[in-house]
């Protein structure tokens, strides 16, 4: 499996050019990407990366990746992330790693976003990987009960959890923020659901990415697949 995100990764970096300003995503395959941009930054390549967490902040660091923020610049032209599922529209469930606040600023302002990935997160409906939704401390109770009224206005139901790190206690995201992880087992319409999260105030973010991605790289045993979307950007 290792491997295989390992593949995607290099995939990816295949599309990075010299000059280039680039977001730069979290998890176990991202780091793939930044090991590898690590690599041909040691050998000459200029680009600057802007990181999605204090993880790969010092993934980056470590790696020798030049990094910069989006206060000191205010565009990308490519982010290069991992997803925890994606679907034929390349519609994302992401934030398994809690990074999914910062995640989506960065691909948000990014001209193209490709999402890598082993070819175990492609389904074909959204919904078995729990949702995590990104929500202030304040008032929780409110927002679960706003949250549970979004799921029946989109036609899903589950069960709720706030997320606890591996120490036991509550899971704090890089923005002081928690985590509510909803079973929802299959998003018919995950635009819409994106849309009625997004609406709650106690709600800081979501993990449904509704037309940021550009393009996947999926590697399986059979190759490497890229999947371009269709859409424009934002659509
Ligand atoms: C981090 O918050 C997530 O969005 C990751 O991109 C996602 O969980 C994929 O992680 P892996 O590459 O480790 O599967």
């Amino acid at each position: 499996m290792d491997q295989l995100k390992r593949q995607a990764a290099a995939r990816a970096l295949e599309e990075v050019r010299d000059g280039m300003q680039l977001g730069l995503g979290t998890g176990s395959t991202a780091k793939h990407f930044v090991e590898l941009l690590g690599e041909r930054v040691a050998a000459g390549l200029k680009v600057i990366g802007v990181p999605t967490s204090e993880a790969t902040r010092a993934d980056a660091e470590r790696c020798g990746v030049p990094l910069t923020t989006l206060d000191e610049i205010d565009h990308l032209d490519i982010t290069v992330d991992g997803a925890d599922e994606i679907d034929p529209e390349l519609n994302l469930i992401k934030g398994g790693g809690g990074a999914l606040l910062r995640e989506k600023i960065v691909a948000a302002a990014s001209d193209r976003m490709i999402v890598i990935a082993d070819d175990s997160k492609w389904v074909p409906t959204l919904g078995k990987f729990p949702l995590p939704i990104e929500v202030i401390p304040f008032g929780l109770g409110a927002t679960r009960h706003a949250i549970e009224k979004a799921f029946a206005a989109c036609g899903v139901s589950g069960q709720m959890a706030v997320r606890k790190a591996k120490d036991g206690h509550v899971f704090v995201t890089d923005g002081g923020h928690w985590i509510v992880d909803a079973q929802l087992g299959r998003i018919a319409d995950p635009a819409s659901l994106a849309r009625a999260l997004s609406a709650i105030p106690g709600v800081v973010e979501h993990g449904l990415f509704i037309g940021l991605a550009s393009s996947a790289v999926l590697a399986g045993g059979e190759g490497i697949r890229v999947i371009e979307r269709r859409k424009p950007k934002g659509d």
